[in-house]
């Protein structure tokens, strides 16, 4: 008997099979519990002699698990032949990766950054995370200014104060303590401010700051530089106005208004029917911060400007609700390139 198992493993061993049915016959050739070979062999051990006992049960055993191995052998070929031969059109092209697009934010910024650099200016950045005397003090803000209130600024420290930066502007004073005129230097980065977050207002934004400080800086040169930013950045027909204003850190102050890509000036409800948007704030450096930074005033004169690149890209995309830049939407991310 066990030379006829030894018979029956060789010949699983060359089985073959090309469809499901045959492997099934073959299957139940072996394994059924009713009549298949090896169900039968088992069913005479009680007749094998003591001593062939042991090399019976065992070979037997090995025929049992030979038959299982080459059903599901002979299975999985089938499935793999039946993927290839049905389901694969190879002639079809491949499926292509989604690509990312940048971030609207990242690519005004870029934009914005790419327009100064032109004119010689360069990156300067500094950390979101400001004590009192980078954000206000240096920069002639009065103890008594409104900016300085927990309603507006998030404190993560009182006393001395240690807070989240409310404007880039903290970076010229990083760039004073470090440099000597001439200074031309840019820079982007995040702002906070304690604000209820609307369509209009978000409690994080982003904020591009610049500042020129050499011999001679003139009103002339701010106007000139922010002139050729707008036409570079909206077009070559926009105009721009500047209009008096107030900072602490600017003397004389300015708010720049272009006229409105939308309408060309005509009046729309974009630029609430006046023609004209404004987009940034700008002065001549006040001789104070200049003092308190380190820098001689009777020598040095210069211009600084602060702009918000949500809204420059508010009005470069036509994106009307500032929520948008921080949801994370692939529907809205993804339009633009
Ligand atoms: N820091 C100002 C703000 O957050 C913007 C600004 C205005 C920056 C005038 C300047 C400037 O450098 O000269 O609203």
């Amino acid at each position: 008997m066990i030379a006829k198992i030894k018979e029956l493993i060789e010949e699983v061993e060359k089985f073959k099979a090309s469809t499901t049915d045959e492997i099934e016959e073959f299957r139940i050739k072996y394994l059924s519990k009713k009549g298949g070979l090896v169900t039968e062999f088992f069913s005479e051990f009680k007749n094998v002699p003591k001593e062939e006992k042991k090399e019976f049960g065992q070979i037997l055993n090995k025929l049992k698990d030979d038959v299982s191995d080459k059903v599901n052998y002979l299975k999985q070929i089938l499935k793999s032949k039946d993927v290839i031969d049905t389901s694969a059109d190879l002639s079809l092209p491949g499926s292509s990766y989604k690509i990312g697009s940048r971030h609207p934010i990242s690519i005004t910024r870029n934009e914005i950054v790419d327009i100064f650099t032109r004119l010689g200016f360069v990156i300067s950045e500094g950390p979101e995370i400001e004590d009192d005397r980078h954000v206000f003090s240096a920069l002639n803000f009065p103890p008594e200014h409104p900016a300085r209130d927990m309603q507006d600024t998030f404190f993560i420290e009182k006393n001395p104060d240690i807070l989240l930066r409310t404007h880039t502007s903290s970076v010229q004073v990083r760039v004073m303590d470090n440099q000597k005129p001439p200074i031309r230097t840019l820079s982007p980065g995040r702002v906070f401010r304690n604000e209820a977050i609307s369509a209009r207002a978000h409690c994080i934004f982003h904020q591009i700051e610049g500042l020129y400080i050499d011999k001679d800086v003139s009103f002339a040169d701010l106007k000139q530089t922010l002139l050729y930013f707008a036409k570079e950045m909206f077009g070559e027909k926009t105009k721009i106005r500047l209009r008096p204003s107030y900072f602490p850190f600017t003397e004389p102050s300015a708010e720049m208004d272009i006229s409105c890509s939308l309408c060309g000036g005509k009046g729309c409800n974009v630029c609430k029917y006046t023609g004209w948007l404004e987009i940034l704030g700008c002065g001549m450096v006040d001789p104070n911060v200049l003092e308190s930074n380190g820098i001689d005033s009777n020598i040095y004169t210069g211009y600084a400007f602060g702009m918000g690149i949500e809204r420059i890209a508010m009005l470069k995309f036509g994106i009307k609700d500032l929520r948008l830049y921080f949801e994370n939407d692939l529907r809205f991310l993804s339009q633009f390139h």
